[in-house]
């Protein structure tokens, strides 16, 4: 078999009906490639009608000699939302999902030696009757060809179907099992030589070797005699991903016709009533839920693009888990989740609505091409069979449920609720807990929820809505926004039963104008569209011992808050304690004591003195004078004068009636000590300490030289089975590395060499941060990108593109 991208060389022509797609004059087509959106789109402030169309692609090959005899099928990864495929102007097949592949067989329409016109008429119009449409969506659902298409030229006997099922038998020891199912509709699990119910002369043979470990084709590695027998292998983890490949051929009187592999890996995941476990260890899930969009491309984004969201996710946010909310997305991203080991929950298209009986046919169709496209993606751990956050439709759910069940009997389900005590059909109750509202607990205990203490629990989606946060909003409500995640997470580590929780969401994204902030985008991130971080992405970050984290939450400029009243301070940190310096005395050590919250991994460490014993050495006074004074100035600093608690006042009293101090010593012990106002610049230093040494420092002190921090996904592009892209996150930082919260400048782009600049070549930064994409043309070559701004330095980027 052979398989051929087809990702190139297509025309594109908006506002075409599927009546008119075979007959219509193509003159004002534009020529594109393969992901494609129907229409790029402001990164915000726009009509979501805009990218809404009747719409089609043109290819026209010339169909080769060798495709004589053979069978040709067509693949499309995703067609958003509803297609049909025509060849030579007869309909070969329509779909009406779109983030599902489907193939079309083009073996008996295509004319060898001749000009073959392919045409794929896409609907991308929110008002199809098939889910995940019918009422309102919080996300946009951008349309087109936004994932690859490409050809495989088989025999016309062929495997069309792999599945692997892997048994546990104990640690790395498993029994092989597999489903392969051929071009007939016969599948044959755990071979054994023979292929019923057809031709004699075929067989199997199959090999198993792990990946990456071996040099490739270095067949003697490969283990063949795999089935009804244990197997030692190394298990995939979070930790270590191992995955393995099993090849399956298919001899037709022992020469070989077809060969297909797949990738999988040897893992058991079960949720049971106290928790998660992998492979029998017990893991608390921290997650993210994940949109598949990005900013002017909607949701056409090539692989490298897939891959570096998982890389975000696993390397920079250090999650253990992903939900595809709100349906299956991207091979690339999935694959990625499963070479990096992040735990994946991926459900069927869908948001709140439940349509008709057709559009719940199409919601069980769904279940069915989301559980056999998927299935071997060892990341994925649970399948959602319900619409995200719908009523209770039991009827559909049984259907649903028991379809994933019987395409894969390794896995368990689930769907996501926003109902407590939902009718519970599937194996582990997912639920959008946002009872956290600031004041309240981080979570409901699941008693108060499921239907079924037996079952396992998950919270699959918090915060969110409850605490929209931009990142050039004001510094209290950042913090805020990190300290709900923190609740949260922290209540979940705490709850028994509750096998962990997916935040919303991982990064703000394009939603409708019945949601988001009116400029049609949800803030609800940790990380902003560009997948720059917020202020909660360093808690996220913090959870693992990997690398040292040690983020302040404060840029300690008191104008920045309310009449002036300094906030906590809390250091987000994996340290053991944080050591506080200011103008280079030491104030004081911050260690477990101080650390907010009980059960996270690693909870912030409140900063709660900023004075130390700075009193007792600058200004003489005794060690009890010095804690006097000290906690009336942080209680004025933090209620304001006219707000001080009783023990503030009364200690203010005995100031002035024992200690003779006047009103203006201190007004002017508060400037110097909490308003830092006038004189030198205060530096303040934090020290993340582990082990007694010193890991990490932050510096926060008035910007003097603002700079351009430029972060390239990849300089090395490389064109494969299509255009390659790498984004670049901007942030504006102070000369110490500190982030510039509220700097908003322009940034004009140019680029050179063969590369695009995806969406305008003018943008600004916002809330300090900003991005945008490059794009490759098709041709190799050394490019650069040069960005200008007013207040900075000019940046270079220098690229390399591959074909
Ligand atoms: C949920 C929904 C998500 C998102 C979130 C915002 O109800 O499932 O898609 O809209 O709210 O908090």
């Amino acid at each position: 078999m052979s398989r051929i991208y087809w990702n190139n060389d297509w025309l594109f022509l908006e506002n075409v009906s599927k009546e008119k797609c075979v007959c219509v004059n193509w003159d004002d087509s534009k020529s594109v490639r393969l992901p494609h959106t129907t229409k790029e789109t402001p990164l915000h402030y726009f009509d979501e009608s805009m990218y809404q169309m009747e719409c089609a692609y043109k290819k026209t090959f010339v169909g080769l000699e060798e495709w004589k005899n053979k069978t040709v099928l067509l693949t499309v990864e995703a067609a958003g939302h509803v297609s049909a495929v025509f060849l030579n102007g007869v309909l070969l097949g329509e779909h009406f999902n779109g983030y599902t592949s489907f193939s079309v067989d083009m073996t008996k329409e295509i004319k060898t030696g001749e000009e073959n016109e392919l045409i794929i008429w896409v609907n991308s119009n929110e008002n199809q009757n098939i889910p995940p449409f019918g009422k309102v969506i919080d996300y946009m659902t951008f349309g087109g060809l936004y994932r690859e298409v490409y050809i495989d030229v088989l025999e016309n006997e062929y495997i069309s179907d792999v599945f692997v099922k892997p048994e546990r038998l104990g640690d790395g020891r498993y029994k092989l099992h597999a489903d392969v199912s051929f071009s007939n509709g016969i599948t044959v699990c755990d071979y054994d030589g023979v292929i019923p119910n057809t031709n004699e002369e075929l067989s199997l043979s199959i090999k198993l070797k792990q990946c990456g470990s071996y040099e490739e084709n270095k067949n003697d590695l490969w283990k063949t005699d795999l089935f009804l027998k244990e197997l030692t292998v190394n298990e995939w983890s979070i930790e270590n991903p191992n995955l393995y490949e099993l090849q399956v051929s298919l001899l037709k009187a022992g020469e070989v016709i077809d060969v297909k592999s797949v990738r999988f890996g040897f893992r058991k995941a079960s949720f049971k009533a106290d928790g998660f476990y992998l492979n029998g260890q017990k893991v608390t899930i921290r997650g993210l839920n994940r949109h598949q969009s990005y900013p002017y491309v909607g949701y056409a984004s090539p692989k490298s693009m897939q891959i570096e969201d998982a890389r975000i996710l696993k390397e920079e946010l250090k999650v253990n888990a992903v939900r595809t909310s709100h349906y299956p997305q991207s091979h690339h991203f999935l694959d990625a989740c499963d070479e990096l080991g992040l735990l994946v929950f991926t459900e069927i298209p869908g948001w709140q609505h439940l349509g008709d009986k057709q559009w719940k046919e199409q919601a069980v169709i769904n279940t069915k091409e989301m559980v056999l496209q998927y299935r071997n993606h060892p990341s994925i751990i649970l399948w959602g069979t319900r619409i995200n956050e719908s009523e209770d439709e039991d009827e559909l759910y049984t259907k649903t449920n028991k379809v994933a069940k019987e395409l894969d009997s390794t896995r368990q389900t689930s769907g996501v609720r926003f109902i407590q005590k939902s009718n519970l059909i599937e194996d582990v109750y997912a639920f959008n807990d946002f009872s956290h509202d600031g004041t309240t607990r981080g979570c409901q205990p699941k008693s108060k929820t499921t239907t079924d203490m037996n079952k396992g629990f998950l919270i699959s989606e918090f915060n969110g809505h409850m605490f929209p946060t931009k990142a050039f909003d004001t510094e209290d409500k950042r913090v805020e926004h990190m300290l709900r995640h923190a609740r949260v997470m922290d209540a979940y580590y705490g709850e028994a039963g509750i096998a962990g929780g997916f935040g919303w969401c991982m990064f703000d994204y394009n939603t409708h104008k019945d949601f988001g902030s009116g400029d049609r985008i949800c803030y609800h991130g940790v990380m902003d569209a560009f997948r720059n971080p917020k202020m909660a992405a360093y808690l996220y970050e913090a959870q693992t011992n990997d690398d040292v984290v040690l983020e302040v939450t404060s840029a300690m400029e008191v104008g920045e808050h309310p009449a002036c009243l300094l906030p906590d301070v809390y250091a987000i940190t994996n340290a053991d304690s944080v050591k506080f310096y200011k103008n280079g005395k030491f104030v004081g050590e911050f260690g477990q004591d101080k650390k907010v919250f009980k059960n996270l991994p690693n909870s912030p460490i409140i900063i709660d003195d900023l004075i130390g014993n700075l009193m007792e050495e600058d200004e003489g006074f005794s060690h009890k004078m010095s804690e006097e004074v000290k906690y009336i100035l942080m209680a004025a600093g933090k209620h304001g004068l006219s707000n001080l608690p009783l023990k503030a006042k009364l200690l203010a009293a005995k100031c002035i009636a024992v200690r003779h101090m006047s009103m203006s010593q201190a007004v002017e012990l508060y400037n110097k000590y909490i308003g830092n106002w006038g004189g030198e610049a205060t530096v303040y230093r934090f020290e993340a300490i582990k082990n007694g040494e010193v890991v990490k420092v932050v510096e926060k002190s008035p910007m003097k030289t603002p700079q351009l921090e430029v972060k390239v996904s990849h300089t090395t592009l490389k064109e494969e089975n299509t255009y390659d892209m790498a984004s670049v996150r901007i942030r504006a930082l102070s000369e110490k590395g500190n982030l510039l919260d509220f700097a908003n400048e322009p940034l004009s782009i140019s680029a050179s060499g063969p590369i695009e600049i995806v969406g305008p070549k003018l943008i600004s930064l916002n809330g300090g941060m900003g991005g945008f994409y490059i794009k490759t043309k098709g041709e190799p070559g050394k490019a650069s990108v040069i960005i200008n701004s007013p207040g900075f330095e000019t940046q270079t980027i220098e690229l390399n593109v591959e074909c």
